[in-house]
Formats: structure tokens, C-alpha cells, sequence
């Protein structure tokens, strides 16, 4: 059986080299040789998760599910060429075999306490995976509680300002550059107070001065990004927080050939608005108003109980909507919403997040109905995928002539709440419209046609 499903999956790879499928010469991606060294900044819930995961799977232990790059498809050519190859035989992604971790952390447990500490996966597989991840430990951490209020750590590095600091993650990341191939960079800290970009964002020279005067406009995950650039790594933001989010990471990115993306994992209640609200708009539903809760009782739960914290999570989940329903395009449908969202910390329910949905909407004539969403998930467990599938796609498109220096890769759209774009372009939040994106980019760098789903060339 399994024998009949890879001579499948092989014809359907060589189709897709020499068929229709294919277009003029595209620039070449470079093959995934070697390690590809992953340095996790914060090793809390979502990063333990994705190694111990990772692991679990290249020991055959547990299948990678939620996971594009391990477990998607892309459909190549017509339909009637009934070519579609895993995405990982397609493009050149980087085998589980060959990923290293790495990470800094405020806490010094090493990757094993900090699952046992995060409580996601059982005791049983963690026990299993144990040697492993206790082989892994945190360098110190660039904090400073007045960015996490709620936090207090005590693995810290320590200097005479903030440019000293940035300069020792750039000394850990050359360190690690000689153990490995290729280097990428995921944040997966904790969320920082809201910020807005400052006059010490706005070009290289400005910030290196903020840095050598520790300007408090530089939060310790600017520091990590700034590092991360500076060195030609790749960097995926998992927060809500600016990071790369800023004009001077966007310059750097592409000076440095350093792809970059953000902001805030869409997992969980944000996952399910970006699939509802699309469908509403489709049949031209109107909605009056959408109300979001969650209880959830992880650290992340605790440290978004600050309103500081809470603000900046609180903006990556609102603006969703709004970009969705275009309200000036649509004011019969969509300029009165109501939109509340509401996270509280209930410490019962750990990393097992509840997360409640009551949506008003009006049909035919203005008739009003409801919709309850009602979504039991795990956090971190639908997380972890996507923090993979990010670092392996962001190898990529370093490795990808037409990606690695045009900066933002807003073609990862689709596993953020809060998608990066270019300065101007308003974010698209269409999930189905995101993965149509990725693909389509994924296409067009391996030198395939484009999808458009037009479809008129079955009916000639
Ligand atoms: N779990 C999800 O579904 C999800 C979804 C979207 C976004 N996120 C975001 O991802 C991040 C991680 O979530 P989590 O559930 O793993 O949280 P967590 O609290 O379990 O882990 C965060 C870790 O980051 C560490 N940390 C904080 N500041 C740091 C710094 N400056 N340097 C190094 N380490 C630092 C903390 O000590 C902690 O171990 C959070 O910002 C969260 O909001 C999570």
C-alpha cells in the first residue's frame, strides 16, 4: 500500500517537471543542503511544542498534523492532469532531519522542564523525547520586565546599553552559524506592551543611535530582530509585538537578503473569523455585531491579563474584520459592527483555551439570525504547526531568488492575525484568498503556471 502511494506521489512530481505546467525559466531556488539551524526566541509553550513535536515525528512517533509543508498538496496543471505532488516534493523545504534548535529564554530551563512546565503534550511522549530535549537549553534572554509586565526573569544577559545587548545575540547567532548551514529566526516570546513606531524606527542610523543610548522606544524583540538582520537571518514574528514590523527591520531585510514576516500566529477564535467573515461577504450577509471570548489559564493567558499586553493583542485581533468587510465598500452591510473581544485569564484551564463567538447577522429584507461558535482547542497545539511551517518557508525564500530581497513575505499572509504588508497595501485576511497566495508564490518561484481557477479551457 504504502509502495503504491509514493510511486504515485513520484509520477506526479516528474508530470510536473516536464508538462503544461510548467513556465519560461524562473530563477532556480537553491537546494536545502545541510543543517538548517532554527533559533526560537522564548522557549515557552508554542516553541516546545514545535520541537518536541518535530522530534516526535522524526521518530515516527506522531504524524506532523496541521501542518502544510509536511502534509499539504499542491495542485499543478490542469485538473485533468491530476498532478498534485506534497508541497515538499514540489519545493525544496528543508527535511525534519536536518533542523537544529536553538533558542534564548528569561527561565533556564532547558526545552524538556519547559514542556513539563507548559503542560501541553502528556507526561508519556514528553518521557519518550526526554533525552533530547533536556540536551537543549536556553542561552540568556534581552529582557526587561518594563515590555512584560508580568514577567521576571532571571537568565538575562546583562550590558552597559542596548546595543551591547544586540551585539551579544549577534555573537550567539555567528556561534551557531558555525554548527549549521543555514540559520533562521522565529519569535515565539511572550507579547510585549503596545507600542507605535517612533522617530528611532525610521532608518538604520536612527536606531543604532537608539541603541547605544538604550532609547525606551526599543523593545528587547526589536534588539532580537535587529540581530537576526544584521546577520542575514531570517526572522517570523509570532506576536502581536512591532518587531520587524517597522521601517527600519523592512530596509534592513532587504539590504541583507533577509526575508521577514509577522505579525501573531492565527490559530484559534481569529483562524475561524478569517474562514466565517469571507463566507458572510460572499452571500453579502450583513452583521451587526460579533462578540469574542476566551478563557485560557497558559502563561501566555497570564501575561495577556496586563492591559498593556492585552492592547497589543487585543489591535492584531480586532483589525481582521474590518479589512474583510471593506465597511466603505459595503455600508448597507457592514459599517455598524460591533466588535468586542474579550480575553481572561483562568489559570483551571491551562494551555486548553475556550473560545466563544456570538455573531449577529441580518439576511433578506434585514431579518436578523445568529451564529454561536463555540471552539475547544489547545493553543499551542495548533501553533506549533505553524511556527514549522514558518521558519521552513522563510529557508525558502531566503534560498529563493524572486523572494530573498524583497523583505516582507506577505505571501505567509496566511498563518498570521495581523499579516505584514507593504507600506500602503491594505492586508489580505481572506484565508482562502491567503492559501490561493501561497500557493500561487510557491508556483511562481519553482517556474509552474499560475492558478487562476478560471477554468473556461474544460468547456472549449
Ligand atoms: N499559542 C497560540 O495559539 C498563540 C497564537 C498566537 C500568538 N501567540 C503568541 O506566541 C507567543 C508565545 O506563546 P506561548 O503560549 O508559547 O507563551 P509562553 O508564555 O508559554 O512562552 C513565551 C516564552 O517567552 C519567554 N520570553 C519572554 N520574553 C522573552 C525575551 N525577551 N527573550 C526570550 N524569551 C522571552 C517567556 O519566558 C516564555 O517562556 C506569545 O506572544 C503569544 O501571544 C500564541
Amino acid at each position: 500500500m504504502a509502495t503504491k502511494k509514493i510511486a504515485k506521489r513520484t509520477v506526479a512530481v516528474r508530470a510536473a517537471k516536464g508538462t503544461t505546467a510548467r513556465r519560461a525559466a524562473a530563477p532556480k531556488v537553491a537546494p536545502a543542503k545541510g543543517k538548517l539551524g532554527v533559533m526560537v526566541v522564548g522557549m515557552g509553550a508554542v516553541a516546545t511544542t514545535m520541537i518536541a513535536g518535530v522530534e516526535a515525528v522524526r521518530r515516527g512517533l506522531a504524524k506532523p498534523i496541521g501542518s502544510l509543508t509536511q502534509m499539504g498538496t499542491i495542485r499543478l496543471g490542469k485538473r485533468t492532469e491530476n498532478t498534485s505532488p506534497l508541497i515538499k516534493d514540489f519545493v525544496p523545504l528543508a527535511d525534519l532531519n536536518d533542523i537544529v534548535f536553538t533558542g534564548w529564554d528569561i527561565f533556564d530551563d532547558n526545552v524538556y522542564e519547559a514542556a513539563a512546565h507548559a503542560e501541553v503534550l502528556k507526561p508519556e511522549i514528553l518521557k519518550k523525547l526526554k533525552p533530547y530535549l533536556e540536551t537543549i537549553k536556553p542561552m540568556p534572554a534581552v529582557f526587561d520586565s518594563y515590555y512584560v509586565k508580568r514577567l521576571h526573569g532571571t537568565h538575562v544577559k546583562k550590558g552597559k546599553n542596548k546595543m551591547d545587548l544586540a551585539q551579544q545575540v549577534i555573537a550567539d547567532i555567528r556561534a551557531f552559524k558555525k554548527k549549521v548551514d543555514r540559520v533562521v529566526m522565529i519569535w515565539c516570546g511572550s507579547t510585549e506592551i503596545f507600542m507605535e513606531p517612533a522617530e528611532v524606527h525610521q532608518s538604520l542610523a536612527a536606531f543604532e543611535k537608539g541603541l547605544e543610548k538604550s532609547d525606551i522606544a526599543i523593545a528587547p524583540s526589536q534588539i532580537y530582530a535587529y540581530a537576526a538582520l544584521k546577520e542575514g537571518v531570517p526572522f517570523a514574528n509570532g506576536a502581536p509585538n512591532l518587531t520587524v514590523d517597522l521601517p527600519v527591520m523592512i530596509d534592513l531585510s532587504k539590504k541583507n537578503a533577509a526575508p521577514i514576516c509577522g505579525k501573531d500566529f492565527k490559530t484559534g477564535q481569529t483562524f475561524m473569523k478569517t474562514v466565517l467573515a469571507p463566507a458572510f461577504k460572499a452571500r453579502m450577509i450583513g452583521v451587526k455585531g460579533w462578540f469574542s471570548t476566551n478563557i485560557l489559564g497558559n502563561r501566555d493567558g497570564e501575561v495577556l491579563d496586563e492591559p498593556q499586553s492585552f492592547k497589543t493583542k487585543e489591535e492584531s485581533k480586532l483589525g481582521s474584520l474590518e479589512y474583510i468587510f471593506q465597511p466603505e465598500m459595503y455600508p448597507d452591510l457592514y459599517s455598524d459592527i460591533y466588535h468586542k473581544i474579550r480575553i481572561n485569564y483562568y489559570p483551571p484551564r491551562g494551555d486548553e483555551k475556550e473560545a466563544w463567538d456570538n455573531i449577529d447577522i441580518f439576511g433578506w429584507l434585514g431579518y436578523p439570525m445568529q451564529l454561536k461558535v463555540n471552539f475547544l482547542c489547545r493553543d499551542s497545539i495548533l501553533a506549533a504547526p505553524i511556527a514549522l511551517d514558518l521558519v521552513l518557508f522563510l529557508d525558502l525564500a531566503k534560498r529563493a531568488p524572486s523572494l530573498r530581497s524583497i523583505g516582507i513575505q506577505e505571501w505567509l499572509s496566511f498563518y498570521l492575525k495581523s499579516p505584514q504588508t507593504a507600506p500602503g497595501l491594505y492586508p489580505e485576511h481572506d484565508l482562502f484568498i491567503q492559501s490561493m497566495k501561497l500557493k500561487n508564490t510557491l508556483r511562481h518561484i519553482m517556474g509552474a503556471d499560475l492558478i487562476t481557477h478560471l477554468g473556461l479551457e474544460y468547456y472549449d
